[in-house]
């Protein structure tokens, strides 16, 4: 087991702080880094219509997809839950668009870390570019 990037950490807990989470008051910041090193962080962002929610995750994704890059290399994903918390299904989706086989550390505010990957967080996951009719 390794610790997280202390860059990525740092990253993600102040998207953590930049949480819009009226509705659950659950705050969850994630941070990432590309094949490029470049660093793009997320949080999640509610709406009253409760669907239109964004995890931080996705917000974290889409930052960087928006750029231009398209490979996670890195991310860490800070709550101030205990164990930390783990990404949603769709959340593992949408990150093993971009990312194969990308290290995952799932942290909080206690220094608690739990360390995994893209692959382990998605087995068998659905890959449309490697799928063939
Ligand atoms: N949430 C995330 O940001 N990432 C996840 O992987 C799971 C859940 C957010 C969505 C919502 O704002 C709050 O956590 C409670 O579900």
């Amino acid at each position: 087991m390794s610790t997280p990037p202390a860059d990525l950490l740092a990253a993600a807990e102040a998207a953590f702080a930049n949480a819009y989470a009226p509705y659950s008051g659950f705050r969850v910041g994630a941070a990432l880094r590309t094949d490029q090193g470049t660093v793009y962080a997320g949080a999640n962002v509610e709406n009253g219509a409760y669907g239109l929610t964004r995890c931080a995750e996705q917000s974290a994704v889409q930052a960087m997809a928006s750029a231009g890059e398209r490979t996670v290399t890195e991310l860490v994903v800070f709550t101030a839950a205990s164990p930390p918390a783990s990404p949603c299904g769709a959340c593992r989706q949408v990150l093993s668009e971009f990312s194969s086989s990308g290290r995952v550390w799932l942290v909080n505010g206690q220094g608690e870390v739990i360390e995994t990957d893209v692959r382990e967080l998605l087995p068998l996951g659905f890959n449309y570019r490697e799928s063939t009719a």
